[in-house]
């Protein structure tokens, strides 16, 4: 693998980054819905900024800042915090191809997010499911701290335990 970088997302981005999604179904079972249309789940209209992951001109790394869309972590940091919908987004879209992991590539777009949101005055949320144990220690190696748990329904009519976290203090 070449040096990769770190970049904001651009709309051309959006083929690669579709099939680097396709790929992580494929390994990680990540994300349980949305591969059916995978550039449709990468550039929802609820997207507020996206950065990428770019090794030798492939796209091995994506994530992004959404606004809220009623999901549980947003409430309950809400609920715990008084911040409104305006102080608070939501951290999702986070995945690294197997093959470029391990190299901190998965912390680097956290890191990019985080910056941008803490510039924005804005507190980040995310929830994950309890089965994705290497972004769990991701985000507890990065400071994130658990604000409760959820059950993510998907599907036809199906669940999974998931935890919510809120990013780090500025
Ligand atoms: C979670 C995910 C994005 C992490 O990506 P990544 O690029 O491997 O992340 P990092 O390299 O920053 O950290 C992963 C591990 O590599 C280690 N690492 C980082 N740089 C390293 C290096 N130079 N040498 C050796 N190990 C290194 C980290 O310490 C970490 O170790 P751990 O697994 O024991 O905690 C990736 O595993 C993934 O896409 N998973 C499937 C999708 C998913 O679960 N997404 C989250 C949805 S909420």
């Amino acid at each position: 693998m070449g040096t990769p970088i770190i970049r904001p997302f651009n709309e051309s981005d959006l083929p690669g980054a579709a099939a680097a999604l396709v790929s992580v179904h494929a390994t990680d079972g990540y994300p349980v819905e949305g591969v059916e249309d995978p550039e449709g789940w990468i550039q929802s209209p609820h997207v507020q900024a996206a950065w990428i992951s770019e090794s030798d001109g492939k796209i091995v790394g994506h994530v992004s800042v959404m606004r809220p869309q009623g999901e549980d972590a947003v409430a309950m940091w809400q609920e715990q915090s008084g911040d409104n919908d305006d102080h608070v987004a939501v951290l999702a879209r986070l995945f690294v191809l197997q093959e470029a992991r391990k190299h901190a590539l998965g912390e680097q777009l956290m890191r990019a997010a985080m910056t941008w949101a803490q510039g924005q005055g804005i507190r980040l949320v995310l929830d994950v499911m309890t089965k994705d144990t290497s972004a769990i220690r991701l985000y507890q190696r990065l400071g994130w701290i658990k604000i409760g748990e959820t059950t993510h329904t998907f599907g036809d009519d199906q669940h999974t335990d998931a935890i919510c976290f809120v990013a780090p203090e500025a």
